[in-house]
């Protein structure tokens, strides 16, 4: 019912009125205000007036299971949905879900995270009211050498997400990292379950910086946040919901292929390396070149100071922009 009456609130222009919540859910006056209080105890502005009913004046950074029930409209990704003040890691959580059957779409949210992974096996530093932290589960019918490409829609629709929520001008750095303004604003995480030929599960786990107002010295100019960006404070459940609707859209299209044949002019206009110096940290060598663009295979394509076009796999190597950091 909490869930309900917040989407409706947030529906309607004007007032609801309190006689008609309590026809449509069938309970007292004073059950629907007690909701209505409960609301605002957690940040919501609710205007009540008498004879007219109750009007959602402001909402403020709430971040709960009934708050992003109410944001989300999606198909499948997200519709499950598992929120927590604090977990270890959202992708454990989601590989918990996902050995006990959970299904296609479920998506984990903390507000704190207390061992948040990078990739690398580095730390991902995940404090309270500050970031996205979500891990999202699928189950593609794909062959597990296919799986790590799928991060690759998943950094289409971050990057969407952000355009379309703050308006700014955010970029992929190849292969899954959006970056604004040359720093990095969000990382992705995948992992998955395989057996010899299929893939159990896929988990795509999302770090954003939102409101995080500044980073240590060691990483403060790769890293950046909304709220730096921005000059002001970001609600985070309509970029996870814009994040969630997004992804919907790209996923289906990769699973059209089981490549990202119809995804990869999308993905190439939103890359921040394109035609751009990079320097390709591979395990033996080390080399620098022009960034082109990735083929239908998530492949970066790089064509080397003497003009050799090489394909770079995500994974092998790391790949660093001579001026800094994109
Ligand atoms: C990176 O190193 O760039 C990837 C960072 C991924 C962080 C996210 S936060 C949600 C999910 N849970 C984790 O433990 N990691 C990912």
């Amino acid at each position: 019912m909490k869930t309900e009456i917040l989407r409706m609130l947030k529906e309607t222009e004007g007032y609801i009125s309190g006689q008609f919540l309590c026809e449509k859910f069938g309970v007292s006056r004073t059950a629907v205000w007690k909701v209505i209080r409960q609301l605002e105890s957690e940040g919501y502005e609710i205007e009540a007036v008498r004879n007219r009913g109750y009007r959602l004046r402001m909402a403020g950074d709430v971040m709960t299971q009934e708050e992003l029930a109410s944001t989300i409209n999606t198909r499948w990704a997200g519709r499950s949905l598992l929120y927590m003040d604090e977990v270890d890691s959202t992708n454990n959580l989601i590989k918990q879900l996902a050995e006990q059957g959970a299904g296609h779409g479920t998506l984990a949210v903390a507000d704190a995270q207390t061992g948040g992974k990078g990739r690398r096996g580095r730390v991902w530093q995940s404090p309270h009211g500050v970031g996205i932290w979500m891990s999202l589960l699928t189950r593609p019918e794909l062959l597990p050498e296919k799986a790590s490409m799928m991060t690759l829609p998943a950094a289409m629709a971050v990057a969407d997400a952000i355009r379309e929520t703050t308006g700014l001008d955010s970029m992929i750095k190849w292969p899954n990292d959006i970056v604004v303004g040359g720093k990095k604003v969000c990382g992705i995480l995948t992992e998955m379950s395989a057996e010899v030929g299929a893939i159990n599960y896929v988990v795509t786990g999302i770090g954003i910086n939102v409101n995080t107002e500044a980073f240590p010295d060691d990483i403060k100019d790769i890293a950046t946040s909304l709220l730096i960006e921005t000059g002001k404070r970001v609600r985070r459940s309509p970029i996870i919901a814009a994040t969630m609707a997004a992804y919907e859209r790209y996923y289906d299209l990769f699973m059209e292929h089981g490549d990202m044949t119809a995804l990869m002019d999308d993905y190439n206009a939103r890359l921040a390396n394109r035609d751009r110096g990079v320097r390709v940290l591979a395990p033996e060598h080390e080399y620098t070149g022009t960034a082109l663009g990735i083929d239908e295979n998530g492949l970066l394509i790089v064509r080397t100071e003497d003009g050799e076009i090489r394909k770079v796999l995500s994974g092998e190597v790391s790949v660093r922009g001579i001026y800094g950091y994109v």
